[in-house]
């Protein structure tokens, strides 16, 4: 099989991390990635965050724990927002082309990932204004969706999903 699809075709969620940080480079060559994802008429109307600041990505862990009752980010040391003006039509398309990118990229440098959703409904609830505002959001920003990395826990297996048998049909 192609090296590329052979990649895409072994990604999987990781919900267990370790606190083993992602080289610069690896972080680098994955966000990357998601920079050159298509763009609906080329427009890029979305960017990626990268929540540097520890103490940053502890609040928003703790926000999210807080809202939702557990822990979203499953440990992991590094998080990434897709976000762009919600006004624009393209928005999730764009952003899922940039996500998906980078889940690809991280698989190929064996760095676990997985696809956070919650961010988009905690960033909306006027409670976690401040946080908002933490992040530098622009009040028509919203964050699509987000994206940890770092490496499962050690003994963590994770198998491929079987797919759906008749997910692909001809006419
Ligand atoms: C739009 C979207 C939202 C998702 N949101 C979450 C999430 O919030 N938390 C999570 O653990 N996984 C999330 N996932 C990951 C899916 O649960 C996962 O892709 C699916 O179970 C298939 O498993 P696989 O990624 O290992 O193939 C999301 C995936 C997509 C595409």
């Amino acid at each position: 099989m192609n090296k590329v699809i052979q990649v895409i075709s072994s990604r999987v969620s990781c919900r267990s991390y370790s606190d083993k940080k992602v080289p610069k480079g690896k972080l680098s060559q994955i966000l990357e990635a998601g920079k050159f994802a298509p763009s609906g008429m080329n427009k890029q109307v979305c960017n990626i965050l990268v929540i540097k600041s520890k103490s940053v990505l502890e609040k928003i862990r703790l926000a999210l724990k807080e809202k939702f009752n557990r822990d979203c980010l499953y440990g992991a040391p590094h998080l990434c927002l897709v976000k762009g003006n919600e006004n624009e039509p393209l928005l999730v398309q764009d952003a899922s082309c940039i996500l998906e990118n980078m889940f690809v990229a991280a698989t190929a440098l064996k760095v676990d990932s997985c696809w956070i959703n919650q961010l988009d409904e905690l960033l909306k609830d006027p409670k976690y204004l401040k946080l908002r505002k933490r992040l530098g959001l622009a009040e028509e920003d919203r964050v699509v969706g987000s994206i940890v990395l770092g490496y499962r826990k050690e003994g963590v297996k994770i198998d491929v999903k079987a797919r759906k048998e008749d997910f692909i049909k001809y006419l």
